[in-house]
């Protein structure tokens, strides 16, 4: 009892919040820990090496009754991430949109971890909300988007694209929010090109339009969506009853870093009046270099827009943002009326705007990259990208290669000299721990595709890749 008659509080959990002093330690030893493990992981292999089987075990052994020292999970665990994932951090990682996590965006996680803001409402949070918000007006300014346009930030661009279509199924009919998809005279239709990042799929189903309602238009031979073709399909689907809502161009197809005709789908967009979304998730990051812009002309078109910094801006993951032009929107479609929250400002708190209720401080992360490199730093970080593409391309067409695509962005679709079993040959260098590649199609063909993700990557990776490419397919 205390001095007031009343029981004392137990101790707070001291594994869960140790002392001052304590987590001074585990921190300055963790700093450590993972300097030297970065070290390691750059110059050794790319793949996993850890034995899978042996690992399940191990875990499996994890029945959490009896508590272990944190400093000997966290050395476990960081040394079993240092041998059992993909080393995104690698820059012989030449695979997915995964990028080496730039170090002012693992800051701003670090940040974001102790303060923990709650971002649903600007009463909580006013100082992260208008922070994220000033990165999105900056990032829709650079897009060529009007003053005025609105945006978040999402999870990754499926987040953002879900966003886009929930946005397109709104503002074509007023009921769709009360009755769903019922509210439309008949199947809703959108439309996208059939080397589309194919979470569209997955985007149909959630939004309660089902897959069907995606219709995936053919290519040009060149992997740009065929505008003709969509023009076709819109008319057809028409004809049969159908309601088309949306057309999609990506600009920088996951496969190929292709373009779709952004004017072309806008002009067809602003014809049919169907809202027009540019999913530009990788290949957006371009429109931090006066240089790359060229090639994103008509995005700024786009009823909305998908631009992930997680890719190829090199935050941590979890980091994408939907922009749109049309302010008003937002509010309506994510509208929600309670009493709990701190605030409820309908244009400005995330959770009234957003497919998110609770959530976290992710925006904080370009905002310190933006801060410290500034929209020059990030154009010579895509621009870069390029040239070691660029780089590739000629070895690899110095020793008899092919390249299929056309892109002016950081991907590349090879072949090599006689072909053979593309799938086989990229198992091969992927299983050497040399580099990393990956399978693709391009036009019906398989191809290597090799993408440059790593802000680091040098003309001594570069070597590595060619070396592993040329001897082991
Ligand atoms: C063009 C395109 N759109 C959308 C996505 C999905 O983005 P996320 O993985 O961030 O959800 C990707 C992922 O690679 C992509 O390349």
């Amino acid at each position: 009892m205390n001095s007031n008659g009343l029981p004392v509080l137990p101790e707070p959990v001291a594994a869960l919040f140790p002392s001052g002093a304590e987590r001074q330690r585990v921190e300055q030893w963790l700093t450590e820990e993972l300097k030297s493990a970065l070290v390691r992981v750059q110059s050794g292999p790319v793949t996993p090496t850890l034995d899978l089987q042996a690992f399940g075990a191990e875990l499996a052994r994890f029945d959490f009754a009896t508590p272990r020292p944190l400093e000997e999970m966290l050395r476990w665990t960081v040394n079993r991430l240092e041998h059992g994932i993909v080393q995104m951090g690698n820059p012989r990682y030449f695979g997915l949109f995964n990028p080496g996590a730039s170090f002012p965006a693992q800051l701003a996680d670090r940040i974001a971890g102790a303060f923990n803001p709650q971002l649903a409402s600007s009463a909580s949070s006013p100082v992260p909300v208008a922070l994220e918000r000033h990165v999105i007006d900056a990032v829709a300014a650079r897009a060529g988007f009007a003053p005025g346009s609105t945006g978040h930030f999402a999870t990754g661009g499926s987040e953002a694209n879900f966003t886009a279509l929930i946005c397109a199924l709104s503002a074509a009919h007023p009921d769709f929010a009360a009755a769903g998809a019922r509210a439309f005279a008949g199947p809703v239709r959108f439309y996208t090109s059939r080397d589309c990042h194919i979470a569209w799929l997955k985007i149909a189903h959630q939004a309660g339009t089902g897959r069907e309602a995606l219709r995936l238009i053919d290519t040009d031979g060149g992997g740009r969506m065929d505008a003709e073709a969509l023009r076709r399909a819109i008319a057809a689907d028409r004809a049969a009853g159908s309601v088309p809502v949306m057309v999609v161009a990506t600009a920088g197809t996951t496969g190929a870093g292709m373009i779709d005709p952004l004017h072309a789908c806008a002009d067809i967009c602003a014809a049919e009046k169907l809202w027009y979304h540019v999913d530009a998730a990788w290949g957006g990051a371009a429109v931090a270099s006066d240089r790359l812009r060229p090639l994103l002309a008509g995005i700024e078109r786009a009823d909305s827009l998908t631009i992930d910094a997680h890719k190829w801006l090199a935050t941590t993951m979890g980091c994408a943002m939907f922009i749109t032009r049309h302010p008003t929107l937002l509010p309506q479609v994510f509208h929600a009326a309670t009493s709990f929250m701190p605030s409820s400002v309908a244009a400005v708190d995330p959770y009234l705007n957003s497919v998110q209720w609770s959530r976290r401080f992710v925006g904080l992360r370009l905002f310190l990259e933006l801060g410290a490199a500034g929209w020059s730093g990030l154009a010579r970080h895509v621009e870069r990208s390029v040239e070691v593409i660029a780089r590739i391309e000629k070895e690899l067409l110095a020793r008899g290669w092919t390249v299929l695509n056309d892109s002016k962005l950081a991907v590349l679709n090879v072949v090599p000299p006689g072909v053979g079993d593309i799938p086989a040959h990229v198992r091969r260098v992927v299983a050497s721990g040399r580099a990393w590649v990956a399978t693709a199609k391009f036009e019906g063909r398989d191809v290597i595709r090799i993408c440059a993700t790593h802000g680091e990557t040098s003309a001594a990776d570069v070597d590595a890749l060619v070396a592993a490419l040329v001897e082991l397919c």
